[in-house]
């Protein structure tokens, strides 16, 4: 029987996911499809069961539903337990084991150049879900300190507070004071959707320089306000889609126990761009 997959979320209509994983499946010849099925914020539980019902495989978990998941697994990993959030299900007959690959999705490129964070200082703009995922990350390259930018404080004071229990040193500054402090920073990540569709960068990049490593997980464009620019200032860039493909290919990996066929996927991705 075909195994089915998905990506569940909302708004969900340009995820890319769908491209990537069944380009995946043809590339290896399995007989496995995925979808994108939009639930909304709300009716989680309805649409899970609706999955449980078709034998969903398994899926894959975006906003708004990555924490709500949480509540509905009956297993959880240890990166998932850590970060509080899930972004990949495994479906063994109606028991439902969630994971977390968004954090060694974040880490795969950094790894991939070779790049040393340990005692390093990191300035990561947003304090969201995939904010925390990256605090996660951050603290197992034993980095020395991740300063928090971010629009509401409140919600910075909170990540900063979870840092400090993963046993990082961590600190707040807002959006305009962050522009002018860049310079200080090894690392600078942008994990707020600012940059989405060609919007500004959410930073001021004056004080980026050549020394600076430029992280932005937006991937939609490319490009974005905030790459293009690091980019003139002759900083190192790393592209959202490296992350997005990172965190792909270990969900594959989680369903079918199979390496994923790297260039395959990243072909069918770059394509759709
Ligand atoms: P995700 O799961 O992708 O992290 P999220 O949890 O909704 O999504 O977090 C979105 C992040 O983008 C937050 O840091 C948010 O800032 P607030 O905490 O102030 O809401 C940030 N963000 C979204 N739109 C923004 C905007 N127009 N200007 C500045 N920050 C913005």
């Amino acid at each position: 029987m075909t195994k089915t997959y998905a990506v569940i979320g909302d708004p969900i209509d340009h995820s890319l996911s769908p491209a990537i994983h069944n380009a995946a499946f043809g590339f290896l010849g399995l007989d496995c499809t995925y979808i994108a099925y939009r639930i909304p914020k709300g009716e989680l539980a309805q649409g899970i069961e609706a999955l449980k019902k078709i034998q969903i495989a398994g899926f894959n978990v975006t906003i708004p539903h990555k924490i709500e998941m949480m509540k509905l697994l009956n297993e959880a990993d240890e990166n998932c337990k850590t970060i509080g959030a899930t972004n990949t299900v495994v479906n063994e007959n109606g028991v439902l084991k969630g994971y977390n690959t968004d954090m060694d999705g974040f880490l795969d490129p950094i790894k991939k150049r070779n790049i040393e964070c340990k005692d390093c200082n990191v300035l990561l703009v947003g304090a969201g879900g995939a904010a925390r995922a990256i605090v996660v990350g951050f603290s197992k390259m034993k980095v020395h300190k991740i300063t928090i930018a971010n629009r509401t404080k409140q919600k910075a004071d909170e990540l900063i507070k979870f840092a400090n229990k993963l046993g990082l040193e961590s600190d707040y500054t807002d959006l305009d004071n962050a522009g002018n402090i860049v310079g200080k920073y090894k690392f600078v990540v942008n994990a707020t959707s600012v940059g989405l569709k060609g919007s500004a960068s959410p930073i001021s990049t004056r004080a980026i320089t050549k020394d600076s490593i430029v992280y932005d997980i937006v991937y939609m464009p490319v490009e974005t306000e905030l790459i293009e620019q690091s980019k003139k200032q002759g900083a190192t860039i790393i592209y959202g889609w490296e992350m997005l493909l990172g965190q792909a290919m270990r969900s594959f990996e989680i369903w079918t126990k199979r390496p994923a066929p790297y260039e395959a996927m990243k072909l069918t991705l770059l394509g759709r761009f």
